[in-house]
């Protein structure tokens, strides 16, 4: 069960935080499904702080802290995909992407999609699995010079019922 794990709605000031756990959790747990050219391609999308922060304000990013300290966050967009899921590793296999992605699905539940769609990196297919989102189809995807692998999976979510009379 999740220890003590508090969510909030990030705020512009969160932006050089969250870029920075960005780039320490895929530089740490990206490593064990990617090579360190891939891995290096991959965390340099964090690395123009101003363009990182348009993309959290572009999307519903929900911070997730553990004794008062960022521990994750994750970012979805439109109501239907979900754009980012990113856990700091000093706080990884703790239930905090967990607790992020239960407020995830409700949150695209509650913006009446039907699904929620995820590119999962190799590392995180495992989790979305648990959690019941299947595998639809593999991708190739340029990022910056390197060609990195995921998978989209989807899961169906509940409809959502208003408050009846
Ligand atoms: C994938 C990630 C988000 C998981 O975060 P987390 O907070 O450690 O996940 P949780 O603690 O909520 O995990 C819940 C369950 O999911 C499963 N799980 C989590 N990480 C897993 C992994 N790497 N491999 C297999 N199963 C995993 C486990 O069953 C786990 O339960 P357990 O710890 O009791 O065994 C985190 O490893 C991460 O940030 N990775 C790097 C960035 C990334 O790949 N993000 C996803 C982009 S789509």
């Amino acid at each position: 069960m999740a220890e003590n794990i508090a969510l909030r709605p990030a705020l512009p000031a969160d932006a050089p935080a969250l870029a920075a756990l960005f780039r320490l959790s895929v530089e740490t747990l990206g490593v064990e499904d990617y090579s360190e050219a891939q891995v290096e391609a991959w965390s340099a999308l964090a690395e123009d702080e101003a363009e990182f922060a348009k993309k959290l304000a572009g999307a519903l990013t929900i911070v997730a802290t553990l004794g008062g300290a960022i521990a994750g966050f994750a970012a979805l967009k439109g109501a239907d995909a979900l754009y980012m899921l990113y856990v700091h590793p000093h706080f990884a296999r703790r239930g905090v992407a967990s607790a992020l992605c239960d407020a995830m699905e409700k949150l695209a539940a509650a913006r009446q999609a039907k699904k929620l769609t995820v590119d999962a990196s190799d590392g995180a297919e495992g989790f979305f699995a648990r959690r019941g989102y299947a595998p639809q189809k593999r991708n190739m995807t340029f990022v910056g010079d390197e060609v990195l692998g995921n998978t989209t999976m989807t899961k169906d979510l509940p409809a959502m019922t208003g408050p009846t009379q």
